[in-house]
């Protein structure tokens, strides 16, 4: 169902099998993803120091392309890059010379001859980032931030962590993902990173029109009714209404979404106890997910962003080869 192919192979690994790209959580192997998440350990403690700011990359410069809008995974690519000690270009799709009909590939070729080192790359086309690092080899490295409905691997890397952290290992979790499930990259690379980590169960509940019948081949239990799906779930996952990506009959309106599906204190509670919530962002309050759901002690949402941070610190390190952080 979700599984596009860009051709080459695995393009995230180079002729050593090294990792030089993050394009996706499909193809990627466990013990790459063990490590991003156990580096990522070793980059939280950061953000508590006055100082908090680590030499690793020092002397690199990476330049955060974003062709669709963004809060928390360019900010914290910015701060992930800036906090290893590299230079940061920012450009954005509006403020570029693609407005004037400029391709990305050539937008990509102009900052090479700046002796860039890296590319962080969220755009509304699946495939995009596999194009640059088709395009790049190994004369750069890509990030994939997010490509039209295909992956988010970043997003996903922080949502395991978040749980190994907060809820204990993947494998003992029953992971319950809701909502607009068909136009989500997040739940694709989501569900990866579950399956690669070994989670038992996992649930997609939602309405026929946003969770067809097909994602079952990628190993999950498909819902259409909360009191099927949320009993014994310990991670419940409500993902945002892509109103962006979706046609208008996909759903009568907002409000009858909110009172079928949405994620409210009464369904929460249907899951085991003490559950968890999390949500990616932006949320949609009281479409996908009710406010005190949100704002409850349930809610693990602002540790997701935080989590976030030291994970792209560690993608970058690792990608440029720098595999830890000097004190
Ligand atoms: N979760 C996420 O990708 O949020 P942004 O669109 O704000 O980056």
């Amino acid at each position: 169902m979700s599984t596009l192919h860009f051709g080459d192979g695995n393009l995230q690994y180079d002729g050593q099998g090294r990792l030089r790209h993050l394009l996706s959580i499909e193809g990627l192997r466990e013990r790459d993803l063990l490590q991003i998440l156990d580096t990522t350990e070793s980059f939280l403690s950061i953000a508590q120091r006055t100082v908090k700011k680590t030499p690793t990359l020092r002397g690199r410069t990476l330049v955060n392309l974003f062709f669709e809008n963004s809060t928390r995974t360019r900010s914290t690519f910015e701060l992930a890059a800036k906090r290893l000690s590299a230079d940061v270009l920012n450009i954005s799709a509006s403020q570029s010379s693609t407005t004037k009909g400029e391709s990305l590939l050539d937008t990509v070729d102009n900052l090479m001859a700046m002796q860039v080192d890296g590319f962080i790359v969220r755009h509304p086309e699946a495939g995009a980032a596999h194009l640059l690092a088709r395009h790049l080899g190994e004369r750069a490295l890509v990030v994939n931030a997010g490509d039209g409905q295909h992956a988010h691997p970043t997003q996903a890397l922080l949502d395991v962590f978040t749980i190994r952290r907060l809820a204990g290992p993947v494998e003992q979790q029953v992971v319950c993902i809701l909502g607009d499930v068909l136009h989500s990259r997040v739940a694709r690379a989501l569900i990866h990173a579950l399956s690669i980590l070994g989670c038992p169960e996992i649930r997609v509940l939602g309405p026929r029109t946003l969770v067809p019948p097909e994602f079952a081949s990628l190993g999950v239990q498909v819902h259409h009714d909360p009191r099927a799906a949320l009993p014994g779930a310990s991670i419940v996952y409500a993902l945002r209404l892509q109103r962006e990506r979706m046609e208008s009959h996909r759903l009568p309106s907002l409000d009858e979404f909110h009172r079928r599906f949405g994620l409210t204190p009464e369904r929460l509670a249907l899951a085991a106890p003490g559950a968890l919530v999390l949500h990616p962002g932006p949320i949609n309050r009281g479409v996908e997910i009710a406010s005190t759901v949100v704002d409850g002690p349930q809610s693990v949402v602002l540790a997701q962003v935080e989590h976030g941070l030291a994970v792209r610190m560690a993608v970058l390190s690792l990608l440029a080869g720098v595999p830890g952080h000097e004190d």
